[in-house]
């Protein structure tokens, strides 16, 4: 089985760059973080502080998560409903990084996230695929950009979406999930030792998936 881990912040070009790379091998692409946006979605949809342990705890054992790929393409479903229209909202970013925090919510999707990844040739990107999901991945990268230039890209996507959010907004929530998501006690954002470094920041999405498929290949 081939496992192939992308880590790296937010808007690092992990998620676009995967789906390529997944199409052209021909293996499966999992978006982890979609998991965590699932969660994250239901707290706030419960009106729950999302860093609140106790109380996000509290939901997690009604709470369903799956993964269901309609033509290949990953959706997720919540207790039931397809929620991949409303994860990639602005407001459920923050929200996902905070209960990505707490321990209990992790090890309940690293547990599906390792199920498929021992059932297919895939491609995850994530935070700690590398380090604590899949340490024995069969390709490790870590991926960077200048947190101005992920903010640039976040906030062109979620302005072609028609989501009103400022550039500013965007800047200091992709600021603050880098230190929430790398300061966290348990399997923070980090590069795995053995993990391939590079830096996006003045790199076009070709080049990031020609990167990639170098070393893979
Ligand atoms: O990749 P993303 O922006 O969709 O992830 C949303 C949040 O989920 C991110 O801020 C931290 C958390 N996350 C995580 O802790 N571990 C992962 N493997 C993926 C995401």
């Amino acid at each position: 089985m081939k496992n192939i881990a992308i880590d790296g912040p937010a808007g690092a070009g992990k998620s676009t760059a995967a789906k390529i790379v997944a199409k052209q091998l021909g293996i499966l692409y999992l978006d982890t973080g979609a998991m965590y946006r699932a969660i994250g979605l239901k707290a706030l949809k419960l009106g729950i502080n999302t860093r609140d342990i106790s109380a996000v705890e509290a939901i997690l054992p009604s709470t369903s998560v799956e993964i269901k790929y309609v033509d290949e393409v990953q959706n997720i479903f919540l207790d039931g409903e397809n929620v991949t229209p409303f994860i990639r909202e602005h407001s459920v970013s923050m929200a996902a990084s905070d209960v990505s925090a707490i321990p209990s919510v992790r090890l309940k999707l690293v547990e599906l996230q390792r199920e498929i990844a021992k059932n297919n040739d895939c491609i995850l990107d994530g935070r700690d695929i590398g380090t604590y999901v899949l340490p024995d991945a069969n390709y490790k990268f870590f991926i960077t950009a200048t947190a101005e230039e992920r903010a640039n890209r976040r906030f062109k996507e979620l302005q072609e979406k028609g989501q009103s959010v400022s550039y500013d907004d965007v800047l200091t929530d992709i600021v603050t999930r880098d230190k929430n998501d790398s300061t966290r006690a348990f399997a923070p954002l980090k590069k795995a030792d053995d993990a391939y470094e590079f830096d996006t920041t003045t790199m076009s999405i070709d080049e990031v998936v020609a990167e990639l498929l170098n070393r893979i290949k």
